[in-house]
């Protein structure tokens, strides 16, 4: 089992050309299987996350190759439609394959996704839109199978009861070749929902108002194949500024989303850093002490703070002056950071959904566990920014969505390896 060995304490300075984003990527992997052509798909970044929806596509008979950031995927030889557990348990994204294999055969076995351990992730908002599509669900020993009627999904007018990111994606997925117009109303907003439709459009098919809450779909009876480029990390993005925060120092991200990043780079400025963005970079540098945000900081669905930067802003406020306060409204269960961060010498009290991170002057290094993707990525800040060495373990969950961590943090001055 690897670890990441970091000595915190110095000051960071740098520039970082950010990674093509993982939660685009991975629609995008799934969407290539509605293809009658081939698909390139460039800024496609290389982790552990990547290669499982990979091994789903080789699975259901597509080619997929891996090389300098692009995806090849040949979706011409598609024959299977059944994902088998062990490949569904790997990552959350394997259930927007669902909708892809609907779209493109009309028929699915899958099962229950892993993923990060959040607390509870029903499928249920997926499930309650396939039938509204005429897919027939039956769930038997684990197993989903699901079967459109007349081996075509239809469109439907939906309404999610949340604008859940998975489920959107799914809808779409499997109405841009269904039968007739499908309508989601209180649609995510996120934009790498944006980006699978702009990737969906290339191939050829109608949809319109994605950004917005109403997403509108025209079903088409094939799509074609494209060359498309993924949209930056805004998360990975967040992260490495976070970390250049709580260590102190200064750093340019370049090739990065600056106006999909906004929620939370407004956000981060509350804390004293000086933030300029030029085209698609974003200078940061931080004082000598950041200060604790004043308003509540709470993680919305897009345009809102995102839920998935809670952990990297949590872990730079630690040492702030004052006190910031968290609440994580999209999550039961995303705080399991936390306690890495106080055995770092933190002082943060969590009640229900609710962190209180009362800053202190500085870290010591320990051993922590990373509990889960955005979590370890807290505890690399807070290591970074800590006085002495941490060891980082289950770094696992890192791979799954951070490109070459190690390199990038070495680029900004960061001392850490991997053993
Ligand atoms: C996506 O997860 C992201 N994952 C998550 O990023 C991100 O945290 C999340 O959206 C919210 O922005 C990917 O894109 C691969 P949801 P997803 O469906 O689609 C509840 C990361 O760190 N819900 O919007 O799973 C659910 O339990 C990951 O990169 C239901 O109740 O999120 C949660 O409380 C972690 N029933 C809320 O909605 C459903 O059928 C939001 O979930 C679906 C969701």
């Amino acid at each position: 089992m690897q670890k990441l060995i970091i000595e915190g304490g110095r000051r960071l300075k740098g520039e970082l050309a950010l990674q093509g984003s993982k939660n685009s990527s991975l629609p995008i992997l799934a969407a290539s299987l509605l293809c009658m052509d081939e698909c390139v798909i460039r800024n496609c970044p290389e982790l552990t996350d990547v290669y499982a929806a990979a091994r789903i596509l080789n699975c259901v008979g597509c080619r997929c190759t891996f090389s300098d950031n692009t995806a090849v995927i040949d979706p011409r030889t598609v024959s299977g439609t059944v994902i088998p557990g062990n490949l569904m348990r790997e990552m959350r994204s394997s259930i927007i394959f669902m909708g892809a294999m609907l779209g493109r055969t009309g028929e699915c076995t899958v099962s229950v996704p892993g993923g990060c351990e959040l607390g509870p992730r029903p499928i249920d908002m997926h499930l309650a839109a396939m039938r509204k599509m005429g897919v027939d669900i039956t769930e038997t020993g684990g197993s989903i199978v699901c079967r459109s009627r007349g081996g075509r999904a239809k469109g439907a007018k939906l309404s999610l009861a949340f604008p859940s990111v998975g489920a959107t994606e799914n809808i779409i997925l499997c109405a841009v070749t269904a039968e007739g117009e499908t309508v989601v109303n209180n649609a995510a907003r996120e934009p790498e929902i944006c980006d699978l439709c702009g990737f969906l459009r290339a191939c050829g098919a109608d949809i319109s108002g994605d950004g917005e809450s109403r997403i509108a779909i025209k079903g088409k009876e094939k799509l074609c194949g494209c060359e498309y480029s993924v949209m930056p990390d805004r998360i990975a993005g967040a992260t490495y500024l976070c970390m250049t925060a709580a260590a102190g120092g200064e750093m340019i991200l370049s090739r990065a989303c600056t106006a999909e990043m906004e929620p939370f780079l407004s956000a981060l400025e509350q804390t004293g850093c000086s933030i300029f963005t030029s085209g698609d970079r974003i200078y940061l540098r931080s004082g000598s002490r950041l200060r604790a945000v004043r308003d509540r900081i709470r993680t919305m669905p897009h345009p809102g703070f995102p839920t998935d930067a809670q952990a990297v802003l949590m872990a730079a406020l630690a040492t702030a002056d004052g006190t910031s306060v968290f609440e994580e409204n999209i999550f039961d269960c995303r705080y399991r950071h936390t306690e890495a961060l106080i055995k770092m010498g933190a002082d943060i009290q969590v009640l229900g959904k609710v962190a209180i991170v009362r800053g202190v002057p500085r870290l010591h290094g320990a051993p922590a566990e990373a509990t889960d993707l955005r979590g370890g990525a807290a505890m690399i800040c807070a290591a970074l920014a800590a006085e002495g060495t941490s060891e980082i373990s289950r770094i696992s969950h890192i791979d799954r969505g951070y490109e070459k961590i190690e390199e990038a943090v070495t680029a900004l001055g960061g001392r850490i390896s991997r053993v």
